[in-house]
């Protein structure tokens, strides 16, 4: 209690009478790049998170073909391989996971089993169209693992990491320091290129964009209550000189937020502003909420029926996406009233019952389509079931030798025979 009080008066002193060192940045830069480096908690290659859930869920068969969506270091895609003799389309956006994944699938092991992809996950569906002779339904699993992995924050030239200096970059289609600009003609893949053409690097949002812009996308996508103090900030410095690198924005923001010395726990994104502000950015950057979603809608036309989606996110803005979705299509709630309060939703549908039960009229409850077209519940024929009663997380053992796993949460549906009850719409192929 005593060190929390002193530690609370610190950061009092140290916030009004500026006892924090001021500009230039490099000199913060130095001082918190030789703590930061100390304190890293990454392991070198991805540790794929709730594996045996995810296989236990997807249970593939021999001779089927699988969908993961997002290859990154091969983890769940190698065991589905190995689970037994069925082939599995891999996906990445980014470029040097995707080469991982042709190495692999030269190996004798894999050859003729694994097909990778270079694509956002997002347009699943026109890049099976491109690449394959198939109609769809094509799938009997899609698997998602929401995010970026450790290979990528973990390498400083890629600009995701708050905790190690590089370029401000952040999009998983870049290859960091070594991309090649997008107007030259260097790309190794052509859908390299094409990826690279349509993206913004953080050096762009945050030289570039409005201070509301910059404020708003920290506030959505970070949750950060000091959003508008963090921008401000990141305005001020860049009307001095650009900011170049990740070390000197981590510098800005938390020499605007000093993390409270008693307040340094070991869960960054509830304590640390730089962390949040990093993910928002990396999340808007990657255009990470749209794509789920986009992904989510094709797979409701891509899975055969009986063929497994699971979903595992690590942001409570992903976690409500795939659950919205998979309670819509399993006919439980529609999108837009999952956007509503929960508590006022079930008391109107208890008003609605009790009214409807007086009046003597059938209590249909309303399933309104985005199309404004309104069904009846009994004419909706659910696209999926649910396959978990409720959210699936990290078991104990898993979350103690894996820190990541422990904000994890796993989605599972099974498509049924229905057509697809589209709730974002139909594929625009
Ligand atoms: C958490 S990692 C996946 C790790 C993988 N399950 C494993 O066991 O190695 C997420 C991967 O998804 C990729 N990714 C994220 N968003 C994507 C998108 N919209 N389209 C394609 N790939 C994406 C990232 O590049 C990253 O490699």
């Amino acid at each position: 209690m005593l060190v929390r009080q002193v530690g609370r008066w610190s950061h009092f002193y140290s916030y009004h009478f500026n006892l924090i060192p001021k500009y230039p940045v490099k000199s913060i830069l130095k001082n918190y790049t030789t703590i930061a480096n100390d304190e890293l908690p990454y392991t070198k290659i991805h540790t794929p998170v709730m594996l045996s859930e995810v296989l236990t869920h997807l249970a593939p068969e021999p001779g089927k073909i699988y969908c993961d969506l997002t290859f990154g270091d091969g983890g769940y895609t190698k065991a589905i391989l190995d689970s037994c003799d069925c082939k599995v389309v891999a996906v990445d956006q980014d470029p040097t996971a995707y080469e991982k994944a042709l190495q692999l699938a030269a190996t004798p092991d894999y050859k003729g089993r694994l097909f990778p992809l270079l694509s956002k996950f997002g347009q699943i569906d026109s890049a099976v169209k491109k690449n394959f002779d198939w109609s769809f339904p094509c799938f009997d699993g899609m698997v998602m693992d929401i995010g970026v992995s450790s290979g990528q924050i973990e390498t400083a030239s890629r600009g995701f990491s708050y905790k190690l200096d590089g370029p401000l970059d952040m999009r998983m289609c870049s290859r960091g320091k070594d991309a090649p600009s997008s107007s030259s003609e260097e790309f190794t893949f052509e859908d390299e290129a094409r990826l690279m053409r349509k993206s913004i690097s953080a050096y762009e949002l945050v030289n570039f964009y409005s201070r509301e812009q910059i404020a708003d996308i920290i506030y959505k996508y970070g949750g950060d209550r000091l959003s508008r103090k963090i921008a401000a900030a990141i305005v001020d410095a860049r009307q001095k000189a650009p900011i170049e690198t990740t070390g000197e924005l981590a510098a800005i923001v938390q020499k605007t937020c000093p993390q409270p010395r008693w307040q340094r726990g070991d869960d960054d994104m509830l304590r640390n502003s730089a962390a949040r502000t990093f993910q928002a950015l990396r999340i808007y950057i990657n255009d990470e909420l749209a794509e789920l979603e986009s992904a989510l809608r094709s797979s409701e036309y891509l899975l055969r029926p009986q063929g497994r989606l699971v979903v595992v996110s690590f942001h409570s803005l992903e976690d409500r996406i795939a659950k919205n979705f998979l309670y819509h299509c399993a006919g439980k709630r529609s999108t837009q009233e999952a956007e509503t309060n929960q508590f006022s939703l079930k008391r109107a549908a208890n008003r609605e019952f009790r009214k409807a039960t007086r009046n003597n009229y059938d209590a249909d409850v309303l399933l309104k389509q985005p199309s404004g077209q309104v069904l009846h519940k009994h004419s909706v024929v659910p696209s999926f079931e649910l396959k978990s009663k409720s959210v699936v997380q990290a078991s104990k053992e898993e979350t103690a030798v894996n820190s990541r796993s422990r904000s994890a949460k796993l989605r599972v549906g099974q498509r049924t025979m229905a057509e697809p009850l589209s709730p974002f719409g139909p594929l625009d192929l």
